[in-house]
C-alpha cells in the first residue's frame, strides 16, 4: 500500500504490511483520498486514554508515575472529545461498508469515543469487557482496584451487514457461546523481547479481534499501533496490514516485532535442523 507523501518503513518485501511514522490524521485523509469507498475490512484503534495527568501507580512492587508519554496528556474533555470524533470520523470513511471497528479504552476515554461513534452513526455491535486477573494494586486505597478494560465493536453504519466468525469463537470457548467478557493477562516477558511499550496489548486479544471478525487475506488498519500488536496478529493470521504511529521509538519496535515474527515463522530453522546443527558443530 502506498500513501501518498509518507514512505512505507517496512522493508521486508515479502511481508503483506505497511507502516507509517505520522500523524495517523494526515494518512488516513490521504487514504480516503485515495480509497473514497473505502479500503479496510477491520480496524483495530487504541487511541491515547488522556490519563497521562501526573497521577501515580504500582510497578513490580515500586510507586512509579502514569504518565505514558507527551501523547498521552489529557487537553480537557472538550478538546479530547473533538480528537476522538476527527479520527473516528476518518476510520468510519475508511471502512469497506460491511467492515468493522474495534476500540480499546479505559474510563478516561471509552465514553468520549463511545458519544463519538453513537453521532457519527456507527452501528453498535458488542462492549467487550477485557478483564486482567493480575492487575497492578491500587496504591491510594481509596477506590476499587483498576482491572478491565473495555472494547467496543461496531459496524461501519446501520445497513452493514458485518461479518462474525461464531463458528471459531464457539470452538474457542470449548464449544459453548463466546460471552463479551474475556479475561487476558497483561503481555508476557516473551511478547517485550525487542523492547517495552508502556500501554502494549495481549497478542492474544488481538489476535482474538481479528479471528472474530475477518477473513484470511483481508486488510486490517491500525492509527494508533504503538509496538505493533496489530499488526503482528494480522500478519500471523495471514491477514493484510497497514500501521501509523506518531513516536518513531514505538515505529522502530512495531517494525522490529512485525520483522521478526515473519522470520521466526519462515527463516528460523525447525526444531529438527537445529539439532542437525548442532550434531555438525560435534563432529
Ligand atoms: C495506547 S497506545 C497503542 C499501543 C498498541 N496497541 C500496542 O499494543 O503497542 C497509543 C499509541 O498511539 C500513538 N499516537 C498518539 N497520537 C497519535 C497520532 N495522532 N497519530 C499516530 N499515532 C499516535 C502513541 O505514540 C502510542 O504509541
Amino acid at each position: 500500500m502506498h500513501i501518498y507523501g509518507h514512505d512505507n518503513l517496512m522493508e521486508e518485501d515479502a511481508l503483506d504490511a505497511s507502516l507509517y511514522h505520522a500523524n495517523c490524521l494526515d494518512v488516513m485523509d490521504a487514504l480516503i483520498d485515495a480509497h473514497p469507498e473505502g479500503c479496510f475490512d477491520m480496524i483495530f484503534a487504541d487511541p491515547p486514554y488522556f490519563l497521562s495527568n501526573g497521577g501515580i501507580t504500582c510497578k513490580a512492587g515500586k510507586m512509579v508515575s502514569v504518565d505514558k508519554g507527551a501523547w498521552d496528556k489529557s487537553q480537557g474533555a472538550n478538546v479530547n472529545h473533538d480528537f476522538n470524533h476527527d479520527w473516528l470520523s476518518r476510520c468510519q470513511k475508511l471502512l469497506k461498508p460491511n467492515g468493522t471497528l474495534w476500540v480499546s479504552g479505559t474510563m478516561h476515554v471509552i465514553f468520549s469515543v463511545g458519544f463519538a461513534m453513537q453521532q457519527l452513526g456507527f452501528k453498535m455491535l458488542n462492549d467487550i469487557i477485557w478483564e486482567k486477573p493480575n492487575p497492578p494494586p491500587n496504591l491510594a486505597c481509596r477506590t476499587f482496584t483498576h482491572s478491565t478494560e473495555t472494547i467496543l465493536w461496531a459496524a461501519k453504519n446501520d445497513k452493514a451487514k458485518h461479518y462474525f466468525n461464531y463458528d471459531a469463537m464457539k470452538q474457542e470457548n470449548e464449544n459453548k457461546q463466546m460471552k463479551s467478557v474475556w479475561r487476558f493477562t497483561a503481555p508476557k516477558m516473551d511478547e517485550k523481547t525487542y523492547g517495552k511499550h508502556p500501554t502494549q496489548k495481549p497478542m492474544a486479544l488481538l489476535k482474538r479481534c481479528i479471528a472474530a471478525s475477518t477473513k484470511a487475506g483481508d486488510v486490517v488498519f491500525d492509527p494508533f499501533c504503538g509496538s505493533g500488536t496489530t499488526g503482528v496478529a494480522a500478519l500471523g493470521l495471514q491477514r493484510i496490514f497497514c500501521g501509523v504511529e506518531l513516536e518513531v521509538e514505538y515505529v522502530e519496535l512495531a517494525k522490529k516485532r512485525m520483522v521478526g515474527a515473519y522470520k521466526k515463522a519462515n527463516v528460523e530453522p525447525s526444531a529438527s535442523e537445529t539439532i542437525c546443527n548442532l550434531e555438525e558443530e560435534r563432529c
